[in-house]
């Protein structure tokens, strides 16, 4: 799970660019689905769900240039909320 926090008027501009995706993260080893969630309480929160394999695809995505290319469209401008960015790791227990 990774969230981060919009500071400025730039959710529309966010939500978009997560719409159009690059898709780059569909084809990297161990990937199997992601979730892009905005919570009605806070608009200005992003919560993106990424489903893996195992935790070491997911690693070695975030560590890989696939990661860096997948954020080229982060809207400029955009600013967040310094400290409000997290990511952690989940056990998928079950659905
Ligand atoms: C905290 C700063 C971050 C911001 C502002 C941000 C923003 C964005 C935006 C706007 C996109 C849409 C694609 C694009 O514009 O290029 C995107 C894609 C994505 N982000 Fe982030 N992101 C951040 C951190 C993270 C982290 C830490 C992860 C993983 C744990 C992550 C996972 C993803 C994934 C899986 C995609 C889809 C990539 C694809 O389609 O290939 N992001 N991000």
């Amino acid at each position: 799970m990774s969230r981060f926090v919009i500071a400025n008027d730039m959710q529309a501009e966010v939500k978009a660019a997560f719409r159009e995706r690059p898709h780059l993260v569909d084809g990297a080893p161990g990937f199997v689905h992601l979730d892009v969630l905005s919570p009605l309480d806070a608009p200005g929160e992003i919560w993106i769900m990424t489903y893996w394999t195992d935790a070491a695809s997911y690693r070695a995505w975030h560590h890989s240039h696939m990661y860096r290319d997948a954020h080229k469209g982060i809207p400029k401008g955009l600013k967040l909320v310094p400290g409000e960015a997290k990511i952690r790791e989940f056990e998928y227990v079950c659905g």
